[in-house]
């Protein structure tokens, strides 16, 4: 029997290889940094994107495939948590990076009923190029629709007015209620 080779022994042969996105290495490093002594643990993985997002206003693809790496998490899990929030916004490898500042308009019913829809027409011109508008969904602020998130910061009763003066005075991070 010495002629007989087993039909998977060349399987035996290949060399394995990562799936998905090769890891860039300075992104890796910077993963690595900016992780730090803190835990991989699964459960972080939302708080990671975030700051991920805040330091580059968007989740570079080079980035989603270190953080994968670093949390051993396969890059798709990665991509589908990402996706799944409106706040995330994943940048395809060779896309130009986003502008700095991000204004969300809510479209769901409530909004759409008191003007989001004319809100998401007019914005764009009222805002220039240098500020992306996006719709997103329900902000659970419906009682005072129509509602806006400029960066971080929720615009409630929005109109073009309330937004654009947001803007212009650097309001853009979310403020903390007082109880
Ligand atoms: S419908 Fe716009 S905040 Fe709920």
């Amino acid at each position: 029997m010495s002629g007989y080779r087993h039909p998977g022994a060349a399987r035996r042969r290949t060399k394995p290889h990562p799936k998905g996105r090769q890891v860039d290495a300075d992104v890796r490093r910077e993963i690595t940094i900016l992780l730090g002594e803190r835990s991989r643990a699964r459960d972080l993985l939302i708080e990671y994107l975030h700051e991920i997002q805040d330091i580059h206003g968007c989740l570079p693809a080079a980035h989603l495939a270190a953080l994968a790496e670093e949390m051993r998490l396969s890059q798709a899990e990665i991509y589908e948590v990402a996706s799944f929030y409106a706040h995330f916004d994943i940048l395809a490898e060779g896309k130009n990076p986003q502008p700095a500042l991000t204004v969300r308009v809510c479209d769901s019913l409530t909004c759409e009923m008191f003007g989001a829809r004319e809100l998401l027409e007019a914005l764009p011109a009222k805002l220039g190029k240098k500020v992306r508008v996006l719709r997103a969904p329900c902000m659970g602020r419906c009682e005072n629709a129509p509602v806006a998130e400029v960066g971080h910061a929720h615009v409630e009763i929005a109109t073009l007015k309330s937004i654009a003066g947001r803007i212009k005075k650097g309001r853009t991070n979310a403020g903390v209620s007082a109880y």
